[in-house]
């Protein structure tokens, strides 16, 4: 099963990406955690990279397309793959259709989550970060021991691009280069829209029930 997970920041992409991937043995591609490890190295790509995420502002698509390329021809995707956050522009949605159909694959289908702005902003402003990539909430998602990771008791940290001006870009770059991917995708009738509103286990069985008719 190919799948793709879209919604704004914040919709809850990453959590309910880890549980699909866990459930579904599908591996989890999200082009926001390559390119925070490109920085977290300081490669030539994440240099170029942190300039455009720091202000909130999508990386150009052509940085993005070879490492694309390179993760869908790995082994670990022959039967699939979760992708969280490519595409994120009709240029993009356009190469990865060139490069599935190059290899005789397709996209089975378009999670959309949606979830209000006012919501957004809450959860963005309340996450924490382990390095081990979980995400937890200060309020909506608190980890046993405050400021620490449940799975390797790592200290939490706050995401450079979830300071209040850079969230309110994101969401800008967001409506205007991301969203117009939903009416693309409805068109080509792939997409279903998830709640996001919901509490995440909710989320997960509502995802579920419509997996259930592409496993
Ligand atoms: P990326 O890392 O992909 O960030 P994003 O899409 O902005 O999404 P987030 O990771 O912020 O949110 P999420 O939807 O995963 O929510 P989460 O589950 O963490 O990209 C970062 C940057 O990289 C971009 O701005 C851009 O610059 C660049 N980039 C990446 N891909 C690119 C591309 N293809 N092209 C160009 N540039 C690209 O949840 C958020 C919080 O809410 C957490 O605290 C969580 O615990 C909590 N939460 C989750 N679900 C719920 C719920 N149901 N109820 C209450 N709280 C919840």
């Amino acid at each position: 099963m190919n799948i793709i997970l879209l919604g704004p920041p914040g919709a809850g992409k990453g959590t309910q990406a880890k549980k699909i991937s866990e459930q579904y043995s599908l591996p989890h591609i999200s082009t926001g955690d390559i390119l925070r490890h490109n920085i977290s190295m300081n490669t030539h790509l994440g240099i170029k990279a942190k300039s455009y995420m720091d202000k909130g502002e999508l990386v150009p698509d052509e940085l993005l397309v070879d490492i694309i390329k390179a993760r869908l021809s790995e082994k670990d995707c022959s039967a699939g793959f979760l992708l969280d956050g490519y595409p994120r522009t009709i240029p993009q949605a356009d190469t990865l259709g060139k490069l599935l159909a190059d290899s005789k694959r397709k996209i089975d289908v378009i999670l959309n989550i949606h979830v209000d702005d006012e919501e957004l902003i809450n959860r963005l402003s309340g996450r924490r970060m382990c390095s081990c990539g979980t995400s937890y909430h200060v309020l909506f998602n608190p980890p046993a021991k405050e400021g620490k990771c449940n799975a390797c008791n790592c200290e939490l940290y706050q995401r450079d691009d979830d300071k209040p001006e850079t969230v309110r870009n994101r969401l800008v770059a967001y409506k205007k280069q991301t969203q117009p991917l939903i009416d693309y995708y409805n068109k080509k009738a792939l997409l279903s829209t998830i709640d996001g509103g919901k509490d995440i286990p909710l989320i997960f069985e509502d995802i579920r029930k419509v997996l259930e008719k592409y496993d």
